[in-house]
């Protein structure tokens, strides 16, 4: 890994004595500065040109960035904020570099390149890919002064172009997509496969060399005219081209200026490498969320009879999260769930049961008190002892009932231990060999009040909390789903402090998990029938969450909201 040097404001002359000296930092050496700096300090800069300036501390700058300020970084300890500034600083000095030349050429008005500079920073920015490219659309019509722009992203493989984004001012245009072919029948085809700007001042009278002519398709289609046209390839700095942006109808003279097509030129490289980035950033979050599915898939897979409830657990939870955000309810006034909260739950909710992966499975599928080895083995005994012992044929059969009945999870007898207990240690002798009807473990397994897991089976069972835990913990979340593993950790604790596995109470209960605690209840009492538990009408579940809050178990507020904006419906 590269090494970042990082220099506050005061040790700007170390800085300039590491780039003097022999030390060479791998990535770079970055000025951190947290205020405007002093004159002297700026001409430092201003002759240095290997310095790179970063903000921080946004409150401070209140939006205006002084011409040294290269980026800004919000937490500078974050290597991954660090990098991404730094990159961005790169592309603000290369597109510097070639405003210079540009302000050398056409004596362009500083305004102009400030303007240039602030599209980069702008564009470096986003991270979200569709909104990136309204951003690039909205800013080169305005660098241009076009009447419409379309975006193309290349596909090399397939070698074509994609439409994905289109925008006029003049006509409101449905979008659809298609592709063209990177060759030369099409104008964004001819400057994609060329590499080069395409500038078609009057479509109408396109020289007869050209190998494209013009489709007035689209014009028919929404009534519009279509006069000049301007394609730029959107080029990375290595050569490969990412996309072409095509303009429409220069607004300022008849068609595009020289000036409009250096501009374009100089736009293109900023938005090239913004897109790149926010493309390899949506693949690492495509690839991310395929790696949860196929999570949720394995754990589900244990227990098929569990499955959807990964899925449906996180659909109730981000419902009533939304709920919560815009409830107008004075307890939830100061609570407000951004996208990053959002997905932060999104994702602890569909991982939270992943612990289940450590448990046994039969013990996640253990419909009976007895494993069936276990039943297997009692029976087996009981046959012997009547082969053996045909005078007592009567009482083996009633104990084989009996065991068949109690082993049964619905059957709770406030007598069921007396029943059985007089054939407690009950030995017999067959052909030489001692028989025990029913020993003390066995016993005590069909004795059990409630369901059919005994003490241990339960600590197994809850201690996937802890698994989930230490797995969630290993993966190097980014700083806004940090509290992944925090939030799926508290699911099964109560407010009253008598859940499970720390048995925190609740105000270290974190408010994510109490909500999540809610929508994993409920979809545990509602979820489709099971071998071993009959799905509760809805409800009766709504009932037995309230019956919960007022013992104090779970938030009895989150229910109230839970219940009233019908939080529990899914979708489809
Ligand atoms: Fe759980
Ligand atoms: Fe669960």
């Amino acid at each position: 890994m590269g090494e970042i040097r990082l220099f506050r404001a005061d040790q700007l002359s170390d800085l300039v004595q590491e780039l003097n000296s022999s030390f060479q930092a791998d990535l770079g050496c970055i000025l951190l500065i947290d205020r405007a700096l002093q004159p002297k300090q700026i001409q430092v800069i201003e002759q240095n040109p290997g310095i790179i300036c970063l903000a921080t501390g946004h409150q401070a700058w209140k939006g205006i960035w002084p011409s040294y300020v290269m980026g800004y970084v919000d937490d500078p300890n974050d290597r991954e904020q660090l990098l991404w500034a730094l990159e961005s600083a790169k592309r603000f000095l290369d597109l510097r570099h070639e405003n210079q030349q540009l302000r050398f050429r056409f004596n362009v008005e500083g305004e102009k390149l400030d303007s240039l500079l602030r599209s980069a920073l702008e564009f470096s920015e986003e991270r979200d890919p569709l909104k990136l490219c309204d951003k690039v659309l909205s800013n080169i019509r305005r660098q241009l002064r076009a009447e419409g722009a379309s975006l193309y992203l290349a596909d090399p493989d397939k070698s074509e172009l994609k439409f994905v984004h289109v925008q006029n001012e003049k006509v409101k245009v449905p979008f659809s997509s298609f592709t063209l072919p990177i060759d030369e029948s099409s104008m964004a085809g001819a400057c994609a496969f060329r590499k080069k700007v395409v500038h078609v001042p009057d479509v109408r009278k396109i020289p007869r060399t050209e190998t494209f002519k013009f489709n007035d398709s689209f014009d028919k289609r929404v009534g519009y005219t279509t006069r000049s046209t301007l394609c730029i390839p959107l080029i990375k700095s290595k050569g490969d081209l990412v996309g072409v942006v095509q303009l429409i109808n220069s607004k300022r003279d008849t068609t595009f200026t020289e000036e409009d097509i250096e501009i374009g030129r100089v736009l293109a490289a900023p938005i090239a490498a913004s897109l790149e980035t926010a493309l390899l950033y949506q693949d690492i979050e495509r690839l991310f969320e395929g790696f949860v599915k196929a999570s949720v898939t394995a754990i589900e897979s244990r227990d098929p009879a569990t499955s959807g409830h990964s899925e449906r657990v996180a659909e109730y939870t981000l419902n009533l999260a939304q709920s919560v955000t815009v409830s107008k309810e004075k307890e939830f006034e100061a609570i407000r769930f951004d996208d990053h909260s959002l997905k932060q739950m999104r994702y602890a909710s569909l991982l939270h049961d992943f612990g289940k992966i450590g448990v046994p499975e039969n013990i996640l599928q253990k419909e009976k008190k007895l494993y069936p080895d276990e039943l297997e083995a009692i029976l087996m005994r009981a046959r012997m002892v009547k082969l053996g012992h045909p005078d007592i044929t009567k009482e083996i059969d009633f104990f084989i009932e009996q065991v068949l009945r109690h082993n049964e999870p619905t059957v709770v007898h406030k007598e069921a231990g007396d029943i059985l207990k007089k054939f407690l240690d009950l030995k017999y002798s067959v052909l030489g060999e001692d028989f025990i009807l029913l020993t003390e473990d066995e016993h005590q397994k069909l004795s059990l009040q409630k369901g059919s897991l005994t003490a241990d089976d339960r600590s197994q069972i809850e201690s996937h909390v802890e698994h989930t835990y230490r797995f969630l913990a290993q993966i190097p979340w980014t700083r806004e789903l940090k509290r992944v593993p925090e939030v799926a950790y508290g699911h099964h604790e109560k407010l009253d402090g008598t859940g499970y596995p720390r048995k925190i109470k609740v105000p270290e209960i974190p408010f994510e998990s109490q909500i999540m605690a809610i929508a994993d209840i409920y979809d545990a009492l509602t979820a489709p029938d099971r071998p071993y538990k009959k799905s509760v009408p809805v409800p009766r579940a709504l009932e037995i969450l309230k019956e919960d809050a007022s013992r104090g178990k779970i938030n009895s507020s989150l229910v109230e909201l839970f219940i009233a904006q019908k939080a529990f419906e899914l979708k489809d």
